[in-house]
C-alpha cells in the first residue's frame, strides 16, 4: 500500500471513529428528572411530516440505512435537504409537505392514516439562543409510539423505543442560533418482539403523541433524585439525588422543605450523589381527604428544581392494605389514554382533568392505568385531587418471553415508568403485566422485572393481572393458578363471567378461593353496551345487560374476604381494531360506562351507588 493510501486509510479509521463517538456522545439518557417543572421552550405545533410507508428517507435503493453512510446522501430525508438549484435532484421537501399537530396521534388528524401502521418522518426548524454560554441544552420528548429515531441539523442524536415514556438527548454541541432542525423518524409497526407485541385491544396510535420541549440547565445540572418516606419509618423522609456534568465542580448541595423547617445542606460523592435521611416528627402525611403536597426546592451550584411531594406510607399486612397504616378499600375504574374531548390519544391537562373528574363523580379513590404509562398529567392531578393510582408496564398478552432483547425492551420502559413517576405519592402499585399466559419462561420474565422494580422503588407495592381456574376442578369455586402469586404484593386478576364467561345468571353460584394472604384486587370486570341501545337485561348489549352484569357481578364479589380493590373495565368506550360488529362497535370497545361522547350509560349509577355504600 503506497504512503498515499495508507493516510487515506488513516483518515477514514479515524472518521469512523469520530461518527461513532458522536453517536455514542449523544446515546439516549434517562430524561431529567421532573421535566414537569422546568422551564422550557415548548417545541409544541405544527410539523412538517412526510409519510413514508418504504422507509424510502431512510434506506437507499440498496436497503442501506442512510446513516450509516459517512456522509449520508441529501436523499436521507433527516438531512433536511433542498434542491439547491433547477438541475438538481431532491425528491422531497418537508417545508412543502403535510403538518401535524404535536403533540398529536396521526390516526386520528388524517384520514388516509386512521389505520395507518408504519413510519412518518417528522420535522420542525426553530433558531435558539442560549441563555449562558456554558448551559447545556436538551429535546426532551414526553412521548412517541413507537420506535424515534431522532437528528438534529443532520446528526443522528439517538434512539428511544417504547411508546409511552418520556426520554431526552443533548443537543448542546449541534445547537446553532438559527436555522436548527429537528427531524424525527417515528415507525409505529407492531412487531412480535416489542413490548406491547402484535396482539392488543387498543388503538396503535402513532406519532409524536406527547409534549416536546427543549430544556436549558446550567453545565452541572441535578438530573435525577427520589426524594420519599422511609417505608420503615414514617417519621424519615430519605433519598438521594444525583447530580449531570463536571461533578467536582459542585460538593455540595441544599434541600429545602420550607413547611418542614428543613434545610439540609448535602454532601456530593464523587459519583455526583448526595443520599439523606431526614427526620421530622410533623409531617402531614398525605391522604384521600388531605392530598398534602410540600413544596421541595433542591439547589446544585447553578441549578435548581422545585416539585411538589406528598409524603405517604403504602403496605400489606396479610390481606390488608394499608395507607398511612389505616385499611383501605380502592373503589376504582381503569382507564384508557383516550382524550374525552377530542378524538385520539389523550395528552393534555384537560384530557386529564376530565377524566379524572369522572372518575371522581364515580365516586372512586383509586384509578388503574391500562395498559401502558399515561401522561404525565394523570399523576400529577392525581397527587393534587386525592386518587390513588395503579400504573402498568405494557407487558401485555402473548409477549415473546425468550428473547433477550425483548426483556431488555419490557426492563427499560418500566424503568423509565418508575424514573419519571417515583416521586408522586398517588401512585402506589406497578404492575408487571397484564393477562399472560404462564410458562416457564413468562414467570421468569416477570419475577425479573418484579426483583428490579423492588431495587429501583422499595416503596411501592408490585402487582399483575394473573391467571385464575376452577378451583380442585369445581367449576363454581374459581381460584388463582398463577406462580406470579407467589412474588407479587397484591393478589389481582380480570374476571368477564357474564359475558365472555357464561350468563349473568352465573354470578349467583360462583365463589372464590384465595388460598395466598394478600389483598386482593379484581382488576377487571365488566360488559359491553351500546350507549341509548335500551332494552331486555337478557339482551346483549343493551344498558340494561350491562347494568345487570355490575349488580350480580358486586353482589358476587363482596363475598371475597380478601377483596380490598375493584377496577371495573372501563370508565370510556375505547378504539380497538378488534371491535368490528356493525351498528354496536364499529371500531369501539363498548365496556365503558360513559360512551366516547361523554354520555353515562345505566351502570354508571349502579357502580357509583356501589361506591358510596363503601
Ligand atoms: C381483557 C383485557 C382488556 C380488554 C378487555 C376486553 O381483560 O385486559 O385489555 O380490553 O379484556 O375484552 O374488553
Amino acid at each position: 500500500m503506497t504512503a498515499r493510501n495508507q493516510t487515506t486509510s488513516h483518515l477514514l479509521i479515524i472518521l469512523l471513529l469520530l461518527v461513532h463517538f458522536t453517536q455514542v456522545a449523544f446515546s439516549q439518557t434517562t430524561a431529567i428528572q421532573n421535566s414537569y417543572n422546568r422551564p422550557s421552550t415548548s417545541l409544541n405545533g405544527k410539523w412538517q411530516t412526510i409519510v413514508d410507508p418504504y422507509e424510502n428517507g431512510f434506506y437507499n435503493y440498496r436497503y442501506e440505512p442512510f446513516e450509516n453512510q459517512t456522509n449520508p446522501s441529501r436523499s436521507a430525508f433527516f438531512m433536511n435537504a433542498k434542491a439547491k438549484d433547477e438541475a438538481d435532484l431532491i425528491e422531497y421537501n418537508f417545508d412543502e409537505s403535510q403538518t401535524l399537530d404535536v403533540p398529536g396521534d396521526w390516526n386520528t388528524q388524517d384520514d388516509k392514516l386512521y389505520y395507518y401502521e408504519g413510519t412518518v418522518w417528522y420535522k420542525r426548524s426553530f433558531d435558539y439562543s442560549k441563555q449562558e454560554e456554558n448551559n447545556r441544552v436538551f429535546v426532551h420528548f414526553e412521548a412517541v409510539n413507537y420506535d424515534a429515531d431522532v437528528y438534529f441539523n443532520g446528526t443522528k442524536i439517538g434512539k428511544h423505543i417504547g411508546g409511552f415514556t418520556p426520554f431526552h438527548f443533548e443537543i448542546t454541541d449541534l445547537l446553532r442560533e438559527t436555522d436548527n432542525f429537528l427531524v424525527v423518524k417515528v415507525d409505529n409497526k407492531r412487531k412480535k418482539e416489542a413490548i406491547p407485541t402484535l396482539n392488543t385491544d387498543w388503538w396503535n396510535y402513532g406519532g409524536i403523541t406527547r409534549s416536546v420541549k427543549l430544556i436549558e440547565t446550567p453545565a452541572t445540572y441535578i438530573s435525577d433524585y427520589f426524594i420519599q418516606l422511609d417505608p420503615s419509618d414514617d417519621k424519615s423522609i430519605k433519598g438521594s439525588i444525583v447530580l449531570n456534568g463536571n461533578l467536582r465542580a459542585t460538593q455540595t448541595m441544599r434541600l429545602i422543605i420550607p413547611e418542614l423547617k428543613i434545610e439540609e445542606t448535602l454532601k456530593v460523592n464523587e459519583n455526583g450523589v448526595a443520599s439523606f435521611e431526614i427526620k421530622s416528627d410533623k409531617i402531614q402525611y398525605w391522604s384521600l381527604e388531605h392530598p398534602k403536597l410540600y413544596t421541595v426546592s433542591i439547589l446544585a451550584g447553578d441549578d435548581q428544581i422545585t416539585d411538589q411531594i406528598g409524603f405517604r406510607t403504602i403496605k400489606t399486612d396479610g390481606a390488608d392494605l394499608l395507607l398511612n397504616g389505616k385499611s383501605i378499600f380502592l373503589k376504582g375504574i381503569s382507564i384508557h389514554e383516550e382524550s374525552p374531548i377530542n378524538d385520539g390519544r389523550g395528552h393534555s391537562v384537560e384530557d386529564a382533568r376530565q377524566l379524572l373528574t369522572w372518575a371522581q363523580d364515580l365516586g372512586c379513590n383509586y384509578v388503574r392505568l391500562a395498559h401502558y404509562p399515561h401522561n404525565a398529567h394523570m399523576v400529577r392531578l392525581a397527587d393534587q385531587m386525592g386518587i390513588l393510582v395503579w400504573e402498568e408496564n405494557p407487558v401485555y398478552w402473548t409477549i415473546d418471553w425468550k428473547n433477550p432483547a425483548t426483556y431488555a425492551n419490557a426492563k427499560n420502559q418500566l424503568t423509565e415508568l418508575i424514573h419519571r413517576d417515583k416521586n408522586r405519592a398517588s401512585v402506589i402499585i406497578w404492575s408487571m403485566a397484564n393477562e399472560t399466559p404462564q410458562s416457564d419462561a413468562r414467570n421468569t420474565f416477570l419475577s425479573n422485572l418484579a426483583t428490579h422494580t423492588r431495587n429501583l422503588d422499595p416503596t411501592r407495592l408490585i402487582s399483575a393481572a394473573l391467571e385464575q381456574k376452577d378451583y380442585q376442578g369445581n367449576p363454581n369455586v374459581r381460584t388463582i393458578d398463577d406462580a406470579f402469586a407467589e412474588i407479587v404484593d397484591i393478589l389481582s386478576f380480570n374476571q368477564y363471567i357474564g359475558w365472555y364467561d357464561g350468563g349473568i345468571e352465573k354470578c349467583n353460584r360462583i365463589t372464590w378461593n384465595i388460598t395466598h394472604d394478600k389483598p386482593v384486587i379484581i382488576s377487571e370486570f365488566g360488559a359491553g353496551a351500546k350507549y341509548g341501545l335500551r332494552g331486555s337485561k337478557t339482551a346483549r348489549w343493551t344498558e340494561e345487560y350491562q347494568d345487570h352484569l355490575y349488580q350480580e357481578t358486586l353482589k358476587m364479589i363482596d363475598k371475597i374476604d380478601q377483596l380490598r380493590g375493584v377496577s371495573p373495565w372501563i370508565l370510556v368506550d375505547f378504539r380497538s381494531p378488534r371491535r368490528v360488529l356493525p351498528q354496536i362497535q364499529d371500531d369501539w370497545n363498548r365496556k365503558g360506562l360513559i360512551s366516547e361522547k361523554g354520555e353515562r350509560k345505566l351502570a354508571f349509577e349502579t357502580l357509583r351507588k356501589y361506591y358510596e355504600g363503601k
